[in-house]
């Protein structure tokens, strides 16, 4: 997707283009414009890393400083940019180190130029993250499209666009694009199969349908077979209309003790130190499913699953955690101060809150 993106983007490079870009080590997003025509010098190049921005110096993006993109943004001179690309990889929220997206994304509206274009991306690993992410849309911004896609984890792109009249000349653009580059990637890997193929004589082997869907389904219907979760299951819990993820700390008959884990959680540990009662297990993936309180669902069946490999990632996840990781989590949370960021169950699973 990355290519597809970055591509994309280039299409819409001209000789006077001004571009905005959060861009990696490789550079992929600066050199892109700049192979399709770009000012070296008319490139901005966002990250929070020294040695990338020197990096990116180097390469004749001058205008480029380290730094949180929040806080670099108002330093910018003042200028219009024909495309920004906000490839961030974690979630839409504002974080304790001063990012907030929401600020991003209408400081660079309003400086964005008619028909310009930004890209916006963000990890998609939690709930809810489109829905959040759509809601930061300025008034003066359009939607042209929302893909979910999975790189090394589950993310998703916003394509939008100042002026709304060509939106659909834009999105035909993207889709073009990502088909052709599907298409090219699917050839390669059929020539590399058959090369293998002639190389060790093998016959071809049949091409199953892929199932995953089916496979995610059966697992989500496996899963929803136990009425209350265990000890140290990984959960979340509908309370007073929202999701709060939580481990089950003790059980006593249908109700369970929670070891709250979520720092936007109105109940953190401590207030709620009592038994909570729990009812049905909820299919998330059910659009219909009741969000009334006391409903309980696996904290990983809250990732959308959109391909296999959200499937595979999930699959992998534990549906318990063991009591010395529980004991770390816990000793972790009664040590972070009121109002500091909790640590969420995403460290848990290794999930680099960036
Ligand atoms: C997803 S990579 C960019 C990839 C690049 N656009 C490409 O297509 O290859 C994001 C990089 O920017 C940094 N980064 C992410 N969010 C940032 C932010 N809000 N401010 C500054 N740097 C950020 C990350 O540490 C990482 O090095």
């Amino acid at each position: 997707m990355k290519q597809t993106i970055n591509t994309f983007l280039g299409t819409y490079a001209k000789p006077t283009t001004k571009a905005l870009v959060i861009d990696a080590e490789t550079l992929l997003s600066s050199s892109t414009l700049v192979s399709c025509g770009v000012d070296p010098l008319n490139i901005v190049v966002l990250n929070d890393d020294t040695t990338i921005i020197e990096k990116a110096h180097r390469a004749g993006h001058l205008k480029s400083t380290t730094g949180i993109s929040s806080a670099v943004l108002p330093s910018l001179e003042v200028e219009q940019y024909d495309i920004v690309y906000l490839d961030y990889c974690g979630f839409p929220d504002v974080r304790s180190d001063g990012f907030n997206p929401a600020y991003d994304i209408l400081w660079c509206a309003d400086r964005l130029a008619d028909d310009g274009i930004m890209v916006v991306t963000f990890s998609r690993r939690a709930t809810n993250c489109v829905e959040k992410a759509e809601t930061m849309i300025p008034v003066s911004l359009e939607l042209v499209k929302t893909i979910c896609y999975s790189e090394t984890c589950a993310m998703f792109a916003m394509i939008l666009t100042k002026g709304g009249s060509n939106s659909r000349a834009i999105r035909d653009r993207f889709n073009r694009i990502k088909l052709d580059v599907h298409k090219r990637k699917r050839e390669e890997d059929d020539e590399a199969v058959n090369t293998l193929l002639l190389l060790t004589e093998q016959p071809a082997p049949k091409k199953r349908k892929s199932s995953w869907k089916d496979t995610y389904d059966q697992l989500v219907k496996e899963r929803m077979k136990h009425a209350y979760p265990e000890k140290y299951s990984l959960i979340a819990y509908y309370w007073n209309g929202r999701l709060s993820p939580g481990i089950v700390e003790r059980k006593s008959g249908k109700r369970r003790r929670v070891l709250w884990v979520d720092h936007e959680s109105p109940l953190d540990y401590g207030v709620a130190d009592g038994y909570f009662p729990f009812e049905k297990h909820i299919d998330i993936t059910d659009p219909d499913h009741d969000k009334s309180d006391y409903n309980w669902t696996y904290y990983y069946d809250t990732f959308e699953v959109v391909s296999e490999a959200d499937m595979l990632e999930i699959k992998n996840l534990p549906i318990q955690m063991q009591r010395e990781h529980y004991l770390q989590v816990k000793q972790r949370i009664q040590s972070a101060e009121r109002k500091k960021e909790y640590p969420v169950l995403a460290s848990y699973f290794g999930v680099k809150l960036a």
